[in-house]
């Protein structure tokens, strides 16, 4: 972002934000494609012959998608609902590789007559649970265990995935008994994939290269049991910097993560795969609202203002840092609350931010957006959902 004659400008191309405000009726999500394009293009350079499966959960915006599709992206689901949006946005089955902890006896089977690609499967009882409707359709399930090594990549422990207390993935201890279940209903399950996903927002590998090293002994294993085996599906989700913007830094971190993951599993010789979302979207959005009160009170000043938790839920949930501009830049700095309408002290998007000298009727673009942002808002409070437009 960058102010242009006191206009503030997103990404690359340094598009102007206040253009998109002369209609304005309601808060807006604005996603630059250029800059979806640009880092899908420097994560596939970074993970050659790595299939990526774009995590739709972060944003699934139908021109996002098709963005993502066609610059050659797969789609990684976690309901049937995002399968749905997934196909009418250009995905075929064969893009589709869903994952999710609570899959219902429905959704499975929509998922098996539709012929989806690979389903990670998080726990014993849905591994059955898939193996009985499969045989039920006289079909074969393509799956891949989604694997909890129990390792800690220090972030977040709502977004955090991988350790034993999370309800994540499936105890290396079960290997014995999912081989079993496995040759049990070889007829209609076929294990095609094994599965890591440490969690999001990872900025250090230390323990993703442990994790890396205690699947490949399981993936040996396995492999010496099911020929069908081919596929190394990796994660923690690489993080990004809410609070600057240092996209070489972000650039290095993918890197290394690449050489890591590389160096590690190369010696599997297997088809590897893997599902980023903040990475690619984090950056590429904005949230456009305006303040309608500046509330002062003894010892705080509020910019109150038409959007919230029910938009973007991340600070009120995670604790968050978003970055926040004047769309049209101010002279003087003050500090303030920003806060949305929603009838709860845990709505707000900032505390004691420097921001300029804001007013009733200025717009604010809460950065850093595109990721988990209209993807996770609500109707809260009958307010209602933002709109979301693509530059
Ligand atoms: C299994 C799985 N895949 C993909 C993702 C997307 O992660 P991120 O948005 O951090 O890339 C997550 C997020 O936790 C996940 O659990």
């Amino acid at each position: 972002m960058e102010y242009i004659n006191n206009e503030l400008h997103l990404g690359p191309k340094k598009k102007n934000l206040k253009s998109l405000l002369s209609n304005y009726k309601q808060p807006i999500y604005v996603y630059d494609l250029d800059f979806i394009r640009a880092r899908f293009a420097l994560m596939s350079q970074a993970l050659q012959g790595v299939r990526i499966f774009y995590a739709m959960k972060a944003n699934s915006n139908p021109q996002v998608l098709r963005c993502l599709k066609d610059l050659g992206a797969g789609a990684d689901v976690v309901s049937l609902g995002e399968i749905h949006r997934a196909l009418e946005n250009g995905f075929t089955v064969s893009d589709i590789v869903y994952s999710g902890v609570g899959k219902t006896r429905h959704e499975i089977t929509e998922a098996l007559k539709l012929g989806i690609y690979q389903i990670n499967v998080e726990s014993l009882p849905e591994l059955e649970r898939i193996g009985e409707i499969a045989k039920s359709l006289n079909k074969k399930a393509a799956v891949a265990l989604r694997l909890n090594p129990d390792i800690d990549i220090k972030t977040h422990p709502y977004i955090a995935t991988g350790l034993r207390d999370n309800k994540f993935g499936m105890e290396l201890s079960l290997i014995p008994e999912l081989i079993s279940c496995l040759k049990k209903n070889s007829e209609s399950l076929d294990l095609v994939g094994i599965s890591l996903h440490l969690g999001s927002q990872m900025m250090e590998f230390e323990g993703y290269q442990e994790a890396l090293e205690k699947l490949k002994k399981i993936y040996k294993t396995l492999q010496s049991e099911f020929k069908s085996l081919r596929k190394f599906d990796f994660g923690g989700g690489l993080g990004i910097f809410y609070d600057r913007l240092d996209l070489a830094k972000e650039e290095s971190l993918l890197k290394e993560y690449a050489a890591i993951t590389m160096n590690s599993l190369k010696e599997l010789h297997c088809e590897l795969q893997s599902e980023p979302g903040r990475w690619l979207l984090g950056h590429a959005g904005v949230l456009l609202t305006q303040v309608q009160y500046i509330k002062k009170t003894s010892h705080k000043k509020f910019a109150i203002v038409d959007s919230g938790m029910n938009h973007l839920i991340r600070p009120s949930l995670y604790e968050a840092f978003h970055l926040i501009y004047p769309v049209e830049k101010k002279n003087q700095e003050s500090l303030f609350d920003v806060v949305g309408p929603i009838c709860e002290s845990s709505d707000f998007f900032a505390k004691d931010r420097m921001l300029g000298e804001v007013q009733e009727g200025d717009f604010l673009a809460v950065m850093d957006a595109g990721a988990y942002g209209y993807s996770m808002a609500s109707t809260y409070n009958l307010q209602d959902l933002p709109g979301e437009v693509c530059i």
